[in-house]
């Protein structure tokens, strides 16, 4: 494990034990509200500080991109840190949020862990090393069609929900078609759980650097794809398609169509037909490897 990693797991792992300790004694959670149905505990800001304690006293020289604190220091290397992902499912004591940290090197995504401290999940990553659970392997799941794919997705809301009408569009269409359709409140952990195989595609509109910086490390080192919703390049801007290569162009056909104009790629049209050709060299590759 690269010596990021095993920091970073370090710093996950006690920002775990912060939050599950809020979680057994509800009554000391302390809740301030950010904006319209938008949160924060005193846990959040208490694992956030935990975490960037640890990486900033092994890495004094780095920068960092936090969700409560925001961005501080000015290096090449970027640590990108959402401390409590699925702050309401917490508040609500609802079993279902994660601790995310990723290592971005300029504007790469070097590493990552995702850490589900109710059941004690570590998912790790380094560029070109793989993804792990644990010390298992990851690879994305073999489902070959959005016909009997179990799909995660996010609602839209906050400043999102203008994008309610064409969201449900979308979600009828996949409805329509998939075997199931979950909306589980942790988007970091809805990404590890693509590379896990556990979900087949995932697809959210209005998230956060913080929220899925990790996780799409995951599942391209596990052998899916990411992208926009009409699959340009992601570059962690938060409207985010992901899967194994079949169920994520199957979610791109199903979503596409509905797309405002405002988030659609300028090259539309070519965009969709890049991600058909990325997506057949990945079955491809996979199909070479044996895999598929
Ligand atoms: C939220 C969760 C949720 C997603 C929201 C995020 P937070 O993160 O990931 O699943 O739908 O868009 O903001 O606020 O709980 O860290
Ligand atoms: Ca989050
Ligand atoms: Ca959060």
């Amino acid at each position: 494990m690269h010596p990021y990693v095993n920091t970073a797991v370090r710093a996950a792992r006690k920002a775990g034990e912060i939050i599950v300790r809020g979680l057994a004694r509800f009554e000391g959670v302390e809740t301030a509200t950010k904006g319209l149905n938008d949160f924060v505990t005193n846990i959040d800001r208490n694992a956030e500080a935990e975490i960037i304690n640890i990486l900033k006293t092994a890495y004094p020289h780095h920068a960092f991109l936090a969700e409560e604190s925001g961005a501080s220091g000015n290096a090449d290397t970027t640590w990108i840190i959402d401390p409590l992902d699925g702050t309401t499912n917490f508040m609500h004591g609802f079993p279902q949020f994660a601790v995310s940290i990723a290592c971005q090197v300029r504007d790469r995504i070097e590493h990552a862990v995702v850490y589900d401290p109710m059941r004690q999940e570590i998912f790790t990553a380094s560029k070109g090393s793989g993804a792990y659970l644990e010390n298992r392997r990851l690879r994305v799941s073999k489902q070959r069609t959005l016909q009997g794919a179990l799909i995660a997705t996010g609602f839209p809301y906050r400043e999102n929900l203008h994008y309610l009408d064409p969201y449900m569009a979308m979600l009828k269409t996949v409805m329509q078609t998939a075997a199931g359709v979950r909306r589980p409140g942790a988007a970091a952990l809805d990404l590890a759980y693509v590379a896990a195989g556990r979900v087949d595609g995932f697809w959210e509109i209005g998230l956060k650097a913080w929220d899925t910086a990790a996780g799409t490390l995951l599942i391209r080192e596990a052998g899916g794809l990411v992208a926009t919703l009409d699959g340009g390049e992601y570059r962690q801007n938060g409207n985010i398609v992901a899967g194994n290569p079949r169920v994520f162009m199957g979610l791109i056909e199903a979503i596409a169509p509905h797309l405002p104009a405002d988030l659609r790629e300028a090259a539309h049209e070519q965009a969709l037909k890049d991600v058909a050709a990325r997506a057949q060299a990945a079955i491809q590759a996979s199909s070479e490897a044996g895999e598929a």
